[in-house]
C-alpha cells in the first residue's frame, strides 16, 4: 500500500464526513442569526459540554461573546439545501432562517430559537471560549436536549429514520452511504 503526503493545510479533510450543525445565536439587540459548522465535537459527559471551533469575524461568534448563548441544532437530509443558504454570506442583522424558510421555535433555558425542521436540538451557555489558530473554540454547557420523536431507538440515534448530514468539504456532503452535493 502506498502512500502520499497531504497539504497540511487540508489535514482536516481526511477527518471526515464531519457531522454538520447549524448554530443559532442573537445579538444584543436581539437578531437571530444561524451558520452550518462542521468543526464540531462532544468534550465532556459531566458536565455536558460541546465544542464549536468558530472563524473569530463570523458574527455566530460576535453574537457567542456578547450573550453567551447558542443553539446547536443537527440537520437532517431534507433541509440541506436550507443549511447551504444559512452559511451564505449575509449582513449582520440579517436572519438566516428567515432567508433559507426554516422555522425558528422559543427555546426554555436560552433566548436564541431553536430550527423545528432539526432531529434534535441543544440549548447551550457558554462556558469558555478560547484563541486556536485561525479559529476560536466555543465550548457550551448543554442545558436541556430535544430529540423529534422517535429519533432515538434503544438509546442510540435512528440513523436510518433521521438521515443526519455529514460534511466532507465545500459543498460535498454524506448522508447514510451516498454523496450529495448542494447547488
Ligand atoms: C457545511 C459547512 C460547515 C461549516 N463549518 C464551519 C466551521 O466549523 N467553522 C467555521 O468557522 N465556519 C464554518 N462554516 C462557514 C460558516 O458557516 C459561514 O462562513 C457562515 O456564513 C458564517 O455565518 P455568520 O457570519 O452568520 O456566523 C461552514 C460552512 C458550511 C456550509
Amino acid at each position: 500500500m502506498k502512500f502520499t503526503d497531504l497539504d497540511l493545510e487540508n489535514f482536516y479533510r481526511v477527518l471526515a464526513p464531519r457531522p454538520t450543525i447549524i448554530v443559532t445565536t442573537i445579538s444584543p439587540e436581539g437578531e437571530v442569526n444561524a451558520a452550518p459548522f462542521s468543526f464540531t465535537m462532544p468534550v465532556s459527559v459531566q458536565p455536558p459540554l460541546i465544542a464549536v471551533a468558530s472563524v473569530p469575524s463570523h458574527h455566530t461568534y460576535h453574537n457567542i461573546e456578547k450573550t453567551r448563548e447558542m443553539v446547536v441544532n443537527i440537520p437532517s437530509e431534507d433541509i440541506l439545501q436550507k443549511l447551504w443558504i444559512t452559511g451564505e454570506k449575509f449582513p449582520k442583522g440579517v436572519n438566516e432562517l428567515e432567508k433559507a424558510g426554516l422555522t425558528q421555535m422559543p427555546s426554555v433555558k436560552v433566548s436564541p430559537p431553536w430550527i423545528k425542521e432539526s432531529i434534535a436540538y441543544m440549548e447551550c451557555k457558554i462556558d469558555r471560549t478560547l484563541e486556536c489558530g485561525d479559529h476560536n473554540l466555543v465550548i457550551g454547557e448543554v442545558l436541556k436536549v430535544g430529540v423529534r420523536e422517535n429519533a432515538i431507538k434503544e438509546g442510540l440515534l435512528d440513523v436510518e429514520l433521521t438521515k443526519p448530514i455529514l460534511h466532507l468539504g465545500g459543498k460535498n456532503f454524506v448522508v447514510g452511504d451516498h454523496h450529495r452535493t448542494v447547488d
